[in-house]
């Protein structure tokens, strides 16, 4: 069995995952006919990153500005573009951010989530699959053994954690209430090209290539499972086209790494690939451990022995070629770089998307 689409909806499209699920959804032969990305253009979001795919697929594509708690905007998107499956990746995503703001994730992610739902219900006989993208940090933390598998409990342990696990159970009640065909995938940390450069991956890159200090919370030893991007968009359609209704998959690389040794690997990249520091110091050196983050997860480890084995699913990458592949995409795109982290961008935004 594999479900075809036409007008797909997909929500935070702007964003990191969403830009590369939609440059990588182009790719595929099994595509749907229209991707309509609605976005609200957070700091995170940014239509920069898809301006080559607004030009290439033309009619294939358009972009919404758009909040999803605004539910009279739902509902005129889902009728105008006649759309029948919405892929659900909009959200307010960075742990630090919601452990000092926790209000935009409760809004976004919750009543967000809830929004959309209930328009999806509402156009019950067009809407043939929701799809929540959703995140490992719904279990809560490990210690040094074991993996979170789909029957681990919930135990969200952030802000923006318990948001997510929320809007999951939202979404898994929609499911059993209403009959809402839905899917749902928790994954692990994804990386790769067009990551906002708060999260630790990107962060580190441009902070090495700059010679600035390379911030690691607590002792370096939190682990993470390492994902490159592509593979996680590889993964969500799997489930979007192939799982039953109502079911949930855990994905992840099976790549753990503790944080230390992630951001020494990403110095000796920046090193081999970039100018040297003044004076030939290696980036390493610009490690420095700073306070650790409130409620820090020890580890992460997915089990994705069940989407491997039902759906066939593999990732392409290791971390060893992801993080090359991610270190050359950041020293080749200056711009980008530059756009998102400035004050201009906003500005940019305002002029095009008003
Ligand atoms: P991101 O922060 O890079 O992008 C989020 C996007 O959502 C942005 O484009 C933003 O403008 C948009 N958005 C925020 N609030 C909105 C609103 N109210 N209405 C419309 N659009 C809004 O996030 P990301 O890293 O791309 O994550 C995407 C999804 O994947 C999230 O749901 C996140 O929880 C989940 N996830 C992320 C990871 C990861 O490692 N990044 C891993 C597992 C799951
Ligand atoms: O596990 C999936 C989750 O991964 C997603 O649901 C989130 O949206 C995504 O942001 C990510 O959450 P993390 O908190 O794991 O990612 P972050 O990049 O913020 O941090 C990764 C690890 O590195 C974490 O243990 C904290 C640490 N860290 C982070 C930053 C930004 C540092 O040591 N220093 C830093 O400056």
């Amino acid at each position: 069995m594999s479900r075809t689409f036409r007008n797909l909806m997909v929500t935070g499209g702007a964003g990191f995952i969403g830009v590369n699920f939609i440059r990588w959804l182009f790719d595929q032969p099994d595509g749907p006919a229209r991707i309509v990305n609605v976005d609200k253009l957070t700091y995170a979001g940014n239509p920069l990153s898809l301006l080559d795919v607004e030009k290439r697929a033309g009619d294939r594509y358009v972009f919404v500005k758009a909040d999803i708690c605004d539910a009279a905007k739902m509902k005129e998107v889902i009728e105008k573009y006649q759309i029948d499956a919405i892929a659900h990746f909009a959200a307010e995503s960075h742990v630090d951010r919601s452990i000092v703001r926790p209000d935009e994730f409760v809004r976004t992610n919750i009543f967000g989530t809830y929004t959309l739902l209930q328009a999806a219900r509402e156009h019950a006989s067009q809407i043939q699959l929701f799809h929540h993208v959703s995140t490992d940090e719904v279990f809560g933390t490990l210690g040094d053994t074991g993996f979170f598998t789909e029957d681990t409990p919930y135990a969200p342990n952030s802000p923006y954690s318990a948001s997510k696990a929320s809007s999951d159970h939202l979404v898994r009640a929609y499911h059993e209430t209403y009959r809402l065909p839905t899917t749902l995938s928790n994954c692990s940390n994804n990386y790769g090209p067009y990551q906002f450069p708060e999260k630790l991956i990107p962060l580190m890159i441009l902070n090495a290539l700059e010679g600035k200090p390379l911030p690691v919370y607590g002792d370096g030893m939190n682990v993470r499972d390492w994902l490159f991007v592509t593979d996680h968009c590889s993964a969500i359609w799997r489930v979007m086209t192939r799982a039953a209704f109502g079911s949930t998959y855990n994905v992840g690389g099976r790549n753990e790494l503790p944080n230390l040794r992630v951001v020494e690997k990403i110095c000796d990249l920046v090193d081999a690939k970039a100018p040297p520091l003044p004076g030939g110091k290696p980036r390493r050196s610009l490690i420095t451990f700073v306070k650790d983050r409130p409620g820090h997860d020890r580890r992460y480890a997915i089990d994705c022995s069940k989407i491997e084995r039902d759906l066939g699913w593999k990732p392409a990458e290791t971390w060893a070629t992801g993080f090359e592949r991610t270190v050359a995409w950041y020293l080749s795109h200056f711009e980008w770089c530059a756009q998102v982290r400035s004050g201009d961008y906003q500005k940019w935004i305002a002029t095009h998307y008003a």
